[in-house]
């Protein structure tokens, strides 16, 4: 659905950056729900500022795509939601309606997900601190471990003695050769020295003996095809190796990193960049807070550095970045995909951001305007950096506007966002956005597409303020009132 205009109840709503922007995708759900801008008002009106609103349509068709790749492959296949990408259970009851499982990466998570009816045979646990009580409930409930280090089997295979249970592990591997380097990690076992542990160590009669080695399992740092290629060829030849030393290999785990393409247009994607340096070289006006460069800084009159934000615009994503990876050829020339169909092993995804692209929006609420020293007009919310920020640099897609009463004969006016901590760097956005008119206070602000990291991940309580609420629409269809609206504790199974 494109985004023009829109007038309801004298509500309008209006993407920022009309020109030179960074335009998102957006989902249909997204696109109705703004142009309800008193509805929106409503929700913030009963639940606080700001709030954060989840579907699960996206959830389910981006379910559907992975799934239906898997099967024109034919390949043996599990899907396993990162739930770290967002904390809100309704993903999980969906992922139990749809028949997928979840990757759990704390005790937190893996014990919710076991509450709300998930069978443990549908959970992995891939925690990077596996604590003796998480490692107990995963053993009881038998949920497969992602094993990290030699300390863990230690304590994984005596609490199984403990418990007199056999436990399923995955072994993660990292340190990978591509292209004659290797891959630095500071997870996992180095695949130069897993083997010889392995064989020695894993099995019958052998120091971990309640241990049943099943699967290798890699998570890469970053969003490249070409190192998931190369992980995935180097598992399978140790995958070989370890069945034909006797250990039952089921499956390799890729882990998450799939690529999302949050943005509409190329153009505008390199354009900004371009923009962005020009701006730090001073042949162009700011486009960010104070010139921040994102990454990229002036040295001796040059720029250096890149570009350090999620890569947000990508024309290989999703379902066909995955098809891209099991589709090429590993090291002895053959197919990615009828090697592991060859060998009878399962192949294993834990997608987090991908799965719930499209998922998620927080909306909040203009509280004040200000002009600063320099005349840059900052415009706050009633929110914090906390409730919209994950590890890049900044988020680099265009907020919406919703004006209450918008005076046809105002002016552009570009402005910043500033939040409610109490730090100079409270900038929700670092980047200037251009608006058709000067917000007034209780006029809205949408951030769309912010389920996966960006509502969760860094939410903190620091001055004593509440964590947003999180409402899920409850309803396929266009949503009209406020009761079409569930706190996602409460949320029922959609459907
Ligand atoms: C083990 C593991 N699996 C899955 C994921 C999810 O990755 P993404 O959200 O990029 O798909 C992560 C993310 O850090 C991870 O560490």
């Amino acid at each position: 659905m494109q985004h023009t205009d829109r007038k309801l109840n004298q509500m309008t709503c209006r993407k920022g950056n009309k020109y030179q922007g960074l335009t998102p995708k957006t989902h249909p759900w997204m696109a109705s729900l703004m142009a309800q801008g008193n509805l929106l008002k409503e929700l913030i009106t009963m639940h606080g500022s700001p709030v954060n609103i989840l579907h699960m349509d996206p959830f389910e068709e981006n379910i559907a795509a992975y799934r239906k790749l898997f099967r024109s492959f034919n390949l043996k296949h599990k899907i396993y939601f990162a739930r770290k990408a967002n904390k809100c259970k309704s993903f999980v009851r969906q992922a139990i309606r749809s028949g997928i499982g979840i990757d759990t990466a704390s005790e937190r998570e893996l014990a919710e997900a076991l509450d709300l009816g998930m069978h443990g045979q549908d959970l992995v646990l891939t925690s990077a601190i596996k604590t003796r009580t998480q490692i107990e409930l995963a053993i009881k409930n038998k949920v497969t471990i992602i094993l990290d280090n030699v300390d863990e089997c230690h304590l994984v295979n005596s609490i199984a003695r403990e418990f007199n249970h056999r436990v399923d592990v995955g072994v993660r591997v990292s340190g990978f050769q591509v292209n004659g380097e290797k891959l630095y990690s500071r997870f996992g076992f180095d695949i130069d020295r897993v083997s010889p542990f392995i064989l020695k160590n894993i099995g019958e009669n052998k120091t971990y003996d309640r241990l049943d080695l099943t699967g290798l399992h890699f998570h890469l740092n970053g969003y490249s095809i070409e190192e998931r290629i190369a992980a995935l060829d180097q598992c399978l030849e140790l995958a070989k190796q370890y069945k034909s030393a006797g250990y039952s290999i089921q499956f390799i785990d890729m882990g998450g990193g799939i690529l999302v393409n949050y943005l509409q247009s190329r153009e505008e994607w390199e354009s900004f960049q371009l923009r962005l340096k020009e701006s730090l070289m001073k042949k162009a006006p700011p486009v960010t807070f104070q010139n921040n460069g994102l990454g990229y800084r002036v040295l001796d009159g040059k720029i250096t550095g890149s570009l350090d934000t999620y890569p947000y615009y990508n024309e290989i994503h999703g379902a066909a970045f995955l098809k891209k990876i099991i589709m090429s050829r590993g090291s002895h020339g053959k197919i990615l995909a009828d090697e592991l169909k060859k060998e009878n092993i399962q192949l294993r995804i834990e997608p987090g951001r991908s799965l719930i692209d499209q998922s998620g929006i927080t909306v909040a609420r203009v509280v004040h305007r200000k002009q600063d020293a320099v005349g840059d007009w900052l415009v706050g919310l009633e929110m914090n950096m906390s409730q919209m920020m994950s590890s890049s640099a900044d988020f680099l897609l265009d907020p919406f506007i919703i004006y209450q009463n918008r005076a046809t004969n105002q002016k552009n006016t570009a402005v910043y966002f500033t939040g409610a901590y109490c730090l100079e760097r409270d900038l929700l956005l670092k980047r200037k956005i251009a608006l058709p008119a000067l917000p007034e206070i209780g006029d809205l602000v949408v951030f769309v597409n912010t389920a996966g990291y960006m509502m969760h991940f860094f939410e903190t309580e620091a001055h004593r303020f509440a964590l947003a609420k999180n409402l899920v629409a409850s309803s396929r269809i266009i949503t009209l009132t406020t009761n079409d609206f569930m706190i996602d504790d409460q949320a029922s199974y959609h459907g």
